[in-house]
């Protein structure tokens, strides 16, 4: 199933066909494309190019690592995300390599490598939905996350399956519209609040 970004403005196509599904084709990744994708994350820009990121990513054939990750999320993303081929945590670290000064743009900077990935992955119709629904301290213990790094989001992804597939709730929020807030909202100049003057020129 598509779903193409109603864009006000021209935008890559990548970026418009790029969305979170819930609803996963029964058909694995194979190795040289999920290199790819962490390939793709690996050439995000970071703050001092710390590179502040890793990945813990559990194929549906590794059952143990599978489950382990599963187990982690919050009942609602089980529902949808066990039907995934490869699920994923993504764990930033919080301090400086070189001084341990705290790194606060750790989160931003995964942010980035975790965008990249989603993108490279569209390029492949593969399609990645990330999760806040988990809980960070059952993915420190169950895969021994070292103090100094955190989990900030679960990704769960593969190729697009039917929605059909889906119960209804989950079914009726695959087929509704995208929508985003208007670039007037967010896109400013000179003072918070003030609209940036060229996205009306
Ligand atoms: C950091 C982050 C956390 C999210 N958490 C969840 C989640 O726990 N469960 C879920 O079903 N969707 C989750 N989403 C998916 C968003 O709801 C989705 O990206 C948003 O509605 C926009 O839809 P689109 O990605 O299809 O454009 C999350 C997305 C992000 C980026």
């Amino acid at each position: 199933m598509q779903k193409l970004a109603p864009a006000e403005f021209p935008i890559h196509d990548l970026i418009r066909e790029r969305w979170s599904p819930r609803a996963f084709a029964d058909k694995p990744v194979p190795p040289d494309v999920l290199r790819s994708l962490f390939e793709a994350a690996r050439w995000a820009p970071s703050s001092n190019n710390e590179q502040p990121w890793a990945y813990l990513v559990a194929t549906k054939d590794d059952k143990e690592n599978f489950a382990k990750t599963l187990g982690v999320l919050v009942e609602f993303n089980v529902n949808w995300a066990k039907n995934a081929p490869v699920l994923a945590l993504a764990v930033a670290k919080l301090t400086f390599s070189k001084n341990n000064a705290p790194n606060r743009n750790a989160p931003y900077d995964l942010g980035a490598a975790s965008a990249f990935l989603t993108v490279e992955a569209a390029s492949r119709g593969i399609f990645v939905h990330q999760m806040a629904g988990f809980d960070p301290q059952k993915a420190r213990q169950a895969f021994e996350i070292p103090a100094d790094w955190d989990t900030f989001a679960a990704l769960a992804l593969g190729y697009p399956g039917d929605p059909e597939s889906l119960p209804q709730a989950l079914k009726d929020r695959e087929v509704a519209p995208r929508t985003r807030k208007p670039l007037s909202e967010f896109v400013m100049t000179g003072q918070w609040g003030h609209t940036a003057p060229f996205l009306s020129k």
